[in-house]
C-alpha cells in the first residue's frame, strides 16, 4: 500500500494509475475508520480498479468552538485497516501541505447548505466543499464515495460536482449501524456507557416518524415533535429534528414517503447526526 503525504506524490500516483487505463476510486475521511468507512470502500471496489482513500482532519471545516482539536486520531491502526481492505493508496497530508497559510481562494454551495448542519455551523460546508474540491484535484478519481450518514454533505458536494463540472460520479452509500441501531461514527468513541444508551435515541426518534407517516400521520410538524420528545426522552439536547424534501433539503409542511428525517442532537459534549429517508 503506497502512502502518500503530498500533494504532488499523490497526483503523480493517480496520473500514473490512469496511463495504465485503472479507474479511481476515491473515499475521502477524517480518519478513525471503522466498518461504516469501509463498506465505502467495499463500495468504491465495485466500480473501480484501484483505491485511494484521504486521511484529514480538515481544519477549516471546524468552528472555533468545535471538536477539531479532540477529534479522534489513531493513524497505525487506520493504515493497518486500508491495508486489509485492500486499499492501494493512502493520502495523508499534514494541514500545511493542503493550505497555504495566505489560501485565499474557497468553493461556496449557497441553496443547500442553508438550513440543517450548514445553518448551525456556520462556514462547515465553505470548508468542506473546499476541501474535496481540493482532494479531487489531488487524487483525480473517477468515483468517489460519500456516507448517506451526512445526507447534506452528500447533497451539497453532488451539487458541487454538477456545478463546478468535476469529472467524478458521485456514489452514496447506506448508513452502516451497530446492532442496537446507533449509526457508526468515529464521534461515537467520545460517548460514555451512560451517554452511548442516550444515543439511541437518534435511530429510535428516526424510526418512530418512518412508523407514524406509514401509520397515516402526514403532518411534518407532528412528525418533527414527536422526533424532539423521543429524543427529549433520551436526555438528548435536540439541535435540530427535521422533515425535508430529499432532492431540496427544504422542510416540507406534508410528508411524504422518499421525505428524508434528519436529526441533529447534542449527547454529552458530543454532536451527533443521523437521518432516514422515510
Ligand atoms: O465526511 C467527512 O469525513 C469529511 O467531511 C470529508 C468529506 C472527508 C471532508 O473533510
Amino acid at each position: 500500500m503506497n502512502i502518500f503525504h503530498t500533494p504532488h506524490e499523490m497526483t503523480a500516483w493517480s496520473q500514473a494509475q490512469r496511463r495504465s487505463g485503472k479507474r479511481i476510486g476515491f473515499v475521502p475521511t477524517m480518519g478513525y475508520l471503522h466498518a461504516g468507512h469501509l463498506s465505502l470502500v467495499a463500495e468504491a471496489q465495485r466500480h473501480a480498479d484501484a483505491i485511494a482513500l484521504s486521511i484529514f482532519v480538515n481544519p477549516t471545516q471546524f468552528g472555533p468552538h468545535e471538536d477539531f482539536a479532540t477529534y479522534p486520531r489513531d493513524e497505525a491502526r487506520d493504515l493497518a485497516l486500508c491495508r486489509e481492505a485492500g486499499v492501494a493508496a493512502v493520502f495523508l497530508p499534514a494541514p500545511a501541505a493542503m493550505y497555504a497559510p495566505d489560501a485565499s481562494v474557497s468553493v461556496d454551495e449557497s441553496a443547500l447548505q442553508n438550513g440543517l448542519c450548514g445553518a448551525r455551523r456556520p462556514g462547515h460546508f465553505r470548508g468542506v466543499c473546499t476541501v474535496v474540491a481540493k482532494l479531487f484535484n489531488i487524487v483525480l478519481p473517477d468515483v468517489a464515495v460519500f456516507g448517506q450518514k451526512d445526507f447534506q454533505q452528500a447533497a451539497v458536494i453532488r451539487r458541487m460536482v454538477r456545478d463546478l463540472n468535476f469529472p467524478v460520479t458521485i456514489i452514496t452509500a447506506p448508513t452502516l449501524r451497530e446492532p442496537d441501531g446507533l449509526a457508526m461514527s468515529s464521534r461515537n468513541v467520545h460517548l460514555n456507557a451512560k451517554e452511548r444508551q442516550q444515543a439511541l435515541g437518534l435511530s429510535r426518534a428516526l424510526a418512530s416518524a418512518a412508523d407514524a407517516l406509514r401509520a397515516g400521520e402526514t403532518s411534518a410538524d407532528t412528525l418533527r415533535q414527536q422526533m424532539r420528545d423521543v429524543l427529549e426522552q433520551h436526555g438528548l439536547r435536540v439541535d435540530y429534528a427535521e422533515i425535508a424534501d430529499a432532492e431540496t433539503l427544504s422542510p416540507v409542511t406534508t410528508a411524504t414517503p422518499g421525505n428524508v428525517a434528519l436529526i441533529a442532537a447534542h449527547c454529552g459534549n458530543t454532536r451527533l447526526i443521523d437521518n432516514r429517508v422515510l
